[in-house]
């Protein structure tokens, strides 16, 4: 785990704007109603950034080329082809990875000045690990992709892992559900924070861990040289009570802690929230002493991938060990 030092707690939450969302708050709206709201930047705060943001794997393509390994990703479609609804391709997808400057170009066109990307873990390290070779085209790409950003006055804000851990890994041990994954992700983190972090200001180091847990398996001496700013993208919806009864009010609250809770607990107070350990019971892993201090603080800032709303409604426990599962230990039916 990256050590990061702690000293301000002060959480800066970055939003990025849908600029298409600005008017008529999103609600449709008879035309004859319709009413356009003139919005300037300036009516912003000025540090406000406006900014795109991709993932490595939904744009980038060219999976199996110039040196880079499999992801699980790669694996997963090679897997399940029938998952592929609309045909659509990773080796190519918006072929990224070749018309990179084209796409530095386009966000100038749209006038932004952050862009958040992530690196693929195994474009650097094709098997996950330092010791099966550091892949130095991957590393020249992005060189070239950052210093073309910062040339066209782009901020980069770089995801470190977003979705696409070693498929090595994950035949080798597991992946995320070996702790040997630590090691290998720190000598990773490593590289990124050694090669870009001269230009580079603004990390984070995974994205929606939720996401990957839920959907996948149900930290410095350069800061202090560099300067960057080390975070991390939580994502997770509002839980509104379905009634106003105490229980509804409570399923509400255990709907954000198993959302935001399980992740911002831990970085706030080095445990996990008080309902998941009642009723995650030893499933969940219990922080050692050590763990919880590592843990305790270390971030900079808190991104929230935020989505919707969505009301929370009790529904009874039924304790059955068999069936447990993170799907249903929080006893919350969710409304949309
Ligand atoms: C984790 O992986 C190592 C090999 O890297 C293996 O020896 C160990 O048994 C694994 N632990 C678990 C809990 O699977
Ligand atoms: C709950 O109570 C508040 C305040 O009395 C009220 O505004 C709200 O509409 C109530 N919500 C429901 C779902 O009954």
């Amino acid at each position: 785990m990256l050590s990061i030092s702690a000293t301000k707690c002060l959480v800066r939450i970055f939003v990025f704007v849908l600029l298409a969302c600005l008017s008529s708050n999103c609600q449709p709206t008879q035309e004859s109603q319709k009413e356009y709201v003139s919005v300037k930047r300036s009516d912003f705060p000025d540090n406000l950034l406006f900014g795109g943001s991709t993932a490595a794997v939904q744009i980038e393509g060219s999976t199996k080329f110039r040196g880079k390994g499999p992801s699980v990703w790669d694996q997963f479609i090679r897997e399940f082809p029938e998952k592929k609804t609309d045909n659509s391709n990773l080796e190519v997808a918006a072929d990224s990875y070749n018309r990179y400057k084209e796409d530095v170009s386009i966000l100038k066109d749209l006038g932004v000045n952050a862009y958040r990307f992530s690196i693929p873990w195994t474009r650097i390290l094709a098997d996950g690990t330092l010791g099966g070779g550091i892949n130095q085209e991957g590393i020249n790409h992005y060189n070239s992709f950052i210093d073309d950003l910062i040339k066209n006055g782009i901020d980069p804000y770089v995801t470190i892992l977003h979705f696409d851990s070693p498929e090595a890994l994950e035949s080798k041990y597991g992946g995320f559900l070996n702790h040997s994954i630590v090691n290998d992700f720190k000598d990773y983190a490593e590289i990124c924070f050694k090669t870009f972090g001269d230009r580079v200001k603004n990390w984070i180091t995974m994205n929606e861990p939720l996401i990957m847990a839920k959907m996948g398996y149900a930290m410095g001496e350069y800061q202090a040289t560099q300067g960057g700013q080390i975070g991390i993208a939580l994502n997770s919806h509002y839980y509104e009570p379905y009634s106003n009864t105490s229980l509804d009010k409570e399923a509400a609250k255990r709907g954000m802690d198993f959302e935001l809770g399980w992740f911002m607990e831990p970085l706030m107070h080095g445990e996990y929230p008080e309902s998941m350990r009642r009723l995650v019971k030893d499933r969940l892993p219990v922080f050692t002493l050590e763990q919880n201090e590592l843990v305790k603080g270390s971030f900079d800032f808190i991104g929230v991938n935020y989505y919707t709303s969505r009301y929370a409604k009790n529904i009874p426990s039924t304790p059955n060990a068999a069936s447990a599962s993170y799907l249903v230990d929080s006893n919350v039916k969710c409304h949309s």
